[in-house]
């Protein structure tokens, strides 16, 4: 039991990561979005699957491989995360939220190709609904995580959102530096907690960045203690 529960920490445990860059539609054929790749997302969702949690991947459009045992659920815009987010969150244990969710979409999807015409084109947007923010609200027992990309004021920012999204752990990343952030196989983090305390990592594969993220998770689902 006890060298079993050493190999597997995360058995009996329901982890839910959303990962990649949400789609918003404009018409048709085109949309706006973001850089993100879905590789931060997908390498805490593998780890989580190998530490014998049961993970669920809610991914916006990314082309890599879904992990091993991992059950995935593919959406496209961030009213779609949202759903199938909210829609599994009473049952989980622990949600950890890397995807880059758009936070406005056009306020009109023109049903038809849009042809062009003048010189200069707006196109109106409004907010789309902040999901770890509704999560947060919501929060019974569920541990969250959040992820912060901030290009400066790192700290303050991701201090701000720990508490406004009432979350345990927000993970930090300064997306200006090398080897950090959209598209790239390492990351460099600073893990802030709710106690005030925070974990700066240096520049780690996406990985072994997953693996120290999930032994504070763990902690988290063990009220603190590791
Ligand atoms: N997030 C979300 N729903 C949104 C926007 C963001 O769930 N509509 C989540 C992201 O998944 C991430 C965290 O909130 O875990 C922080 O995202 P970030 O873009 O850094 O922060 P925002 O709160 O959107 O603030 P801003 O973009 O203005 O810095
Ligand atoms: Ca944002």
């Amino acid at each position: 039991k006890e060298h079993f529960s050493q190999e597997r920490p995360l058995a009996g445990k329901k982890v839910l990561v959303t990962a990649g860059p949400t789609r918003e539609r404009i018409d048709p054929v085109r949309y706006l979005s973001n850089f993100s790749s879905g590789k931060m997302g997908y390498a805490i969702a593998g780890e989580a699957a190998k530490l014998g949690a049961d993970v669920t991947l809610v991914t916006g459009p990314s082309a890599l491989p879904i992990p091993p045992n991992v059950q995935a659920v593919s959406v496209e815009s961030a009213q779609e995360m949202l759903e199938a987010v909210l829609s599994r969150y009473d049952s989980v244990d622990a949600v950890i939220k890397t995807a880059a969710v758009a936070d406005y979409r056009p306020k009109t999807v023109h049903g038809e190709k849009m042809k062009k015409q003048a010189d200069e084109l707006v196109i109106e947007l409004e907010r789309t609904t902040d999901i770890l923010k509704t999560l947060g609200m919501r929060k019974r027992q569920q541990v969250l995580v959040g992820f912060a990309a901030e290009t400066t004021n790192v700290a303050e920012y991701a201090a701000g959102k720990l508490e406004s999204k009432n979350l345990d752990m927000i993970v930090a990343n300064d997306v200006t530096k090398a080897g950090a952030g959209f598209g790239t196989d390492t990351n460099i983090v600073t893990m802030y907690k709710r106690d005030g305390t925070s974990i700066p990592l240096p520049m780690l594969s996406k990985q072994e960045v997953a693996r120290s993220l999930l032994a504070e998770v763990q902690g988290l689902l063990n009220g603190g203690h590791v």
